[in-house]
Parts: C-alpha cells; sequence; structure tokens
C-alpha cells in the first residue's frame, strides 16, 4: 500500500504559493509574443522553474497565447516530460526491464520504497526525492541499475541500494 503521507496528486495551493506561481509567471512570459507555437517552449519553462506545471500556470499560459484552456491542458498531459504534480528534487529511476528484472531488480526497487518511504510515482513528504521506474535505462550490462538524477548505479543489490542512500544521507 502506497505511503499515506506521501505526496500524490492533490494539490493545495495556499495564497502566498498562488503569488509566487502569478509574480514568476509575469517573467516568464515577459519575452514571449503570445504566439501559439510558443506553447511548448514556455510549458518547458514553467516546468524548469517550478518542476511541474501548476494548474494556475495553465490557466494563465491558454489566457496569454489567448489559447482554450483544454489544450493547454491536453499539451501538459500528452507529453511525458511534463509533470502536473510536483515531484521530489531529486529523481530517483529504478529500472524495471527485463535484464534488470532477472537480476533481482525488484528485490532493489523493494529495497528503495522501503528507504524512501514512498512507492513509484510518489515522492518524498520533504519533497527531497521522487521515484520511478523505467523501462530500460539502456544499460543492461550493469543490471540490475538504479539512477539518481544524472548518476548511473549498476550491479545494485538491496545492501547496495541501502549503502547509496546511507551515503547520500551522510553527506547532506
Ligand atoms: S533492462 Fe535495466 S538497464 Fe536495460
Amino acid at each position: 500500500m502506497a505511503n499515506p503521507s506521501a505526496v500524490q496528486d492533490i494539490q493545495v495551493l495556499l495564497p502566498e504559493q498562488e503569488a509566487t506561481i502569478e509574480e514568476r509567471l509575469t517573467e516568464i512570459l515577459y519575452p514571449y509574443q503570445c504566439k501559439e507555437d510558443e506553447l511548448i517552449p514556455i510549458l518547458q519553462q514553467v516546468q524548469r522553474v517550478f518542476g511541474y506545471l501548476p494548474e494556475l500556470a495553465m490557466k494563465r499560459i491558454a489566457k496569454f497565447l489567448k489559447l482554450p484552456e483544454s489544450t493547454v491542458f491536453g499539451t501538459g498531459t500528452f507529453y511525458a516530460q511534463f509533470k502536473l504534480v510536483p515531484s521530489g528534487r531529486n529523481i530517483v529511476r529504478v529500472c524495471r526491464g527485463t535484464a534488470c528484472h532477472v537480476r533481482g531488480g525488484a528485490r532493489v526497487l523493494r529495497e528503495v520504497e522501503k528507504r524512501l518511504g514512498v512507492k513509484p510515482g510518489e515522492s518524498t513528504p520533504d519533497m527531497e526525492y521522487c521515484l520511478e521506474t523505467v523501462a530500460c535505462i539502456g544499460a543492461c550490462a550493469l543490471a540490475p541499475t538504479m539512477v539518481i538524477n544524472n548518476k548511473t548505479y549498476g550491479q545494485m543489490t538491496t545492501k547496495k541500494a541501502a549503502e547509496v542512500f546511507n551515503q547520500i544521507r551522510r553527506e547532506e
């Protein structure tokens, strides 16, 4: 069962958070010309700044580009690169591909879930980590694999996964 305290897809913004989003959006939109083909670059920029696409931002972008909100929301949900809910600062990806699976990838995933206290698709309550699974990271020779941000960890075991997170915690 998923950790109930993990961040899932219910997002309630405080008034000050809304004001911050509004303020940052004004800066983000400033260089754009209100052209329809600017939608994706704007969404990419918003995601870079906030780490996800806040609903409020998508409504404002729709107004700015004079597009129906459904077009903006549709684009935001269509592309896997966009996230609609806030996610942790550090992305942990555990490979679920065949090569990793046959070499114990599921056990590694369970250990990572235990260490972080979240299931795939969730973020830790402190927003430090989000956990994802991937079909293959393209390093099958190192299976089972895990990636934290841009760093790949190969030949993972449950012990090694525990050590990686212990080491990260020590460095924090
Ligand atoms: S299957 Fe895991 S890296 Fe390819």
